[in-house]
């Protein structure tokens, strides 16, 4: 199992998982079905604050609390411990209101919108291609962020009975943006 990455209150970190050929998603779930790559993701943000969008959260049988929903929906239901922001911005800030660490757990367009104003970007990369729906943003440039930490692990992928090796990737981003002031 990969190592416990340092994550601090007041810190905003992205989490995510992507395929050798840049997949995030498929048919509103995971591409691929790696039981200790989502154990590893469930540890990490135990505790946390998460920002999620509406379709993420909806793919999800257990949202923990706090959550913070992105959606443009005004009349949007959630289940309690959930929270509909506006924006990428309006929840990164109520997140960090709460005094917990929090975490951006996607999908594509939250990863998209909220990269700017992420320390840290902790990233499976999965070294397999997968058929997918939903790309990792091109737009993010983690290869300009600095690379802390890596683990590598084999796993069995449990779709395709294959064993597929996991790099669990910390990238520190030098300068995250601040976040605007409250309207
Ligand atoms: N591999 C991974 O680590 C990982 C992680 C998370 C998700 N995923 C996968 O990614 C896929 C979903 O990603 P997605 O990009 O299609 O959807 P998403 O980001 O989960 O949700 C999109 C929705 O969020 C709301 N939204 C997004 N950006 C917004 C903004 N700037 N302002 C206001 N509302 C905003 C909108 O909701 P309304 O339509 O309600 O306005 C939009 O339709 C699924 O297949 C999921 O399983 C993969």
């Amino acid at each position: 199992m990969a190592k416990e990455q340092g994550v601090n209150r007041g810190m905003i970190t992205a989490i995510g998982a992507v395929s050798s050929n840049n997949m995030l998603g498929l048919a509103g779930w995971l591409p691929w079905d790696i039981p200790e790559e989502l154990a590893y993701f469930e540890k990490t943000v135990a505790g946390a604050a998460l920002l999620i969008g509406r379709l993420t959260y909806e793919s999800m049988d257990v949202v923990p609390e706090p959550s913070f929903i992105v959606s443009r929906q005004l009349d949007l239901v959630l289940r309690p411990g959930c929270t509909r922001v506006d924006s990428v911005e309006q929840g990164l800030s109520k997140a960090l209101e709460t005094g917990k660490p929090v975490f951006v757990i996607g999908g594509a367009s939250v990863y998209a919108a909220a990269w700017p104003y992420c320390h840290q970007f902790l990233l499976t990369r999965i070294e397999q291609s997968f058929a997918g729906d939903t790309l990792f943003p091109e737009s993010i440039p983690l290869a300009e962020w600095r690379l802390v930490n890596e683990d590598r692990e084999t796993y069995l992928e449990k779709k395709t009975g294959q064993h597929v090796v996991c790099r669990f990737l910390q990238y520190e981003q030098i300068s995250p943006l601040a976040l605007p002031a409250a309207p």
